[in-house]
């Protein structure tokens, strides 16, 4: 636990010292659970929302975006059931006066079980070497057995008071679990409560005029609201999706994990309208889907998982997460959502009006199904960003901090960096600027000795050093250094612009998808 806490650390660190992510109104102390990006930061976030936005959007013919308000009438959250049921359980320390999600110390309890779990594997793996099956290990090793029971019995008992609004349960479960509040080790806890997470504002001049509005707590509601302008307006036949990316806001109750958990952040989300009966194969088509969108960054297939719910939110017949392990841990990174009719059936009813879709092949009409997709941007950031942090010893007993983002999402595609600040090197660095800008993100930088610019752009996420030497003068050749390898080879200038696109280019990095 220590040196998750350690490495998590040295990620926020990193994020601040390199330009990447800052705490919001740092100079008034900050504000909880909020944060800006900062220059690399919002380079980077920009790059994720593109490299979704093409896979979702540009590459599927049947899927369009918009980009729809972030005020909605406030009958949309009557309507989608946000005003009554999107609730957290919380739940007080007497002696700490610490507030937590009363579901998150369960699930954090599970948590150890489930590194006890880790561990025993780890441990057998180191035993049986290449011999080691890790499937059957898992389903015959008794303690893990009865470890992975006691974890399933624990979740299926907290899903089942959930959603059965039995909040005494809960409380049971927590002490039954004998659960510590963890910053004080006390077990004196108040009654579980539910906790609306919207944020009301108001809408209008006067107090006696204005309208009470919400900020709103997912996109996927501008979605819904405009299905059938959409559908209408472009020609949509289902199935067919429409997907955004924006704003979303929760009163989070515990909001201490960085860019993890926000209070204000970034959904890209995309409804898939379908007929009603075919959602089951809908939903495994867009879970194997967004698994390979992961999985074409190539931070490591072992880092992900699915988690089928057993506590469904209130529109949901069927729910998973894809997680991602985190510093601190396996968490959801993305949601894949089976909606139902939900969401449309009661705007008709809250509306009047019919959203309804006629079906030239069946000759009649229906409300569609949805299968949702639901991904958090600043959590794809926090899962690239804290991945591609390392550390790596070197040959002479050195070690250098290197962010080894992959390429197509770098803020940065390539630092120019005359040898020295004279002779006319950075004319020429200058030069080549001034056509790569056109491209890509490029930068200048001639302080230091160049191998101390090495490191800075190592620790930055720059994949390309281009250094421009005296040689540089009479041969138009420059070096070109990895970042990764850190080997350099000696390149025309002229060929310095395609070498950077075949390894930055978004089209080679999507077609590992399949
Ligand atoms: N429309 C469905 C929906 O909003 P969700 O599981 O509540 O589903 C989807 O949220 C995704 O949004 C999550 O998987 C997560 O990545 C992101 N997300 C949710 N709450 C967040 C928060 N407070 N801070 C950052 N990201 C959050």
């Amino acid at each position: 636990m220590a040196k998750q806490e350690d490495d998590f650390k040295k990620v926020i660190s990193h994020a601040k010292e390199y330009g990447y992510v800052f705490q919001s109104s740092e100079i008034y102390d900050g504000l909880s659970a909020v944060y800006d990006y900062a220059q690399n930061g919002a380079e980077l976030k920009k790059n994720i929302r593109e490299y979704w936005w093409k896979a979702m959007v540009n590459l599927n013919e049947n899927i369009v975006g918009i980009d729809a308000a972030i005020f909605m009438h406030p009958t949309t959250w009557k309507a989608s059931g946000h005003v009554d049921a999107f609730n957290d359980p919380l739940i007080d320390n007497k002696d700490s006066k610490k507030r937590y999600r009363a579901d998150v110390l369960i699930e954090d309890y599970v948590a150890k079980i489930e590194a006890k779990i880790e561990k025993e594997v780890a441990k057998a793996s180191k035993r049986f070497g290449d011999t080691f099956d890790k499937k059957q290990f898992l389903a015959t090793n008794q303690r893990v057995v009865d470890y992975q029971e006691k974890a399933d019995a624990i979740l299926k008992r907290m899903g089942k008071s959930l959603e059965n609004e039995d909040l005494a349960d809960v409380k049971s479960l927590i002490e039954e679990l004998d659960i510590a509040c963890p910053m004080s080790g006390s077990k004196n806890w108040t009654d579980v409560k539910q906790f609306n997470l919207m944020f009301g504002t108001k809408l209008g001049a006067s107090a006696e005029s204005a309208m009470d509005l919400y900020l709103r707590p997912e996109t996927a509601q501008g979605i819904f609201v405009n299905f059938l302008n959409v559908q209408k307006t472009g020609r949509m036949k289902i199935p067919f999706g429409i997907a955004q990316t924006g704003k979303a806001f929760r009163n989070e109750i515990v909001a201490r994990q960085f860019i993890f958990r926000m209070r204000e952040f970034e959904q890209m989300e995309m409804q898939f309208f379908i007929r009603p009966g075919t959602q089951k194969e809908w939903y495994e088509k867009w879970k194997e889907n967004r698994l390979k969108w992961h999985l074409s960054l190539g931070l490591g297939e072992e880092n992900y998982r699915f988690h089928d719910h057993d506590k469904l939110a209130h529109y949901a017949d069927a729910a998973a997460d894809i997680e991602f392990r985190f510093p601190f841990g396996f968490k959801e990174l993305e949601g894949i959502h089976s909606r139902t009719d939900f969401d449309l059936s009661q705007h008709e009813k809250f509306s009047g009006k019919k959203l309804q879709y006629f079906d030239p092949e069946l000759k009649e009409s229906y409300v569609p199904y949805v299968v949702e997709t639901s991904i958090g941007l600043d959590r794809m950031f926090l899962a690239v960003f804290s991945n591609s942090l390392q550390e790596e010893e070197l040959e002479n007993n050195t070690t250098r901090t290197v962010l080894k983002l992959p390429a197509v999402l770098a803020p940065t595609k390539a630092a120019v960096l005359p040898l020295v600040k004279k002779d006319g090197l950075p004319d020429v660095a200058h030069k080549i600027i001034e056509d790569l800008k056109w491209d890509f993100n490029v930068i200048y930088d001639e302080k230091d000795a160049v191998g101390r610019r090495y490191r800075r752009q190592d620790a930055a996420g720059t994949p390309f050093c281009i250094t421009v030497d005296h040689q540089s003068l009479e041969d138009q050749t420059v070096t070109i250094r990895h970042r990764d390898t850190m080997e350099q080879h000696r390149v025309a200038i002229s060929e310095v612009k395609s070498i950077i696109h075949k390894e930055v280019d978004m089209r080679s990095w999507l077609q590992r998808m399949g």
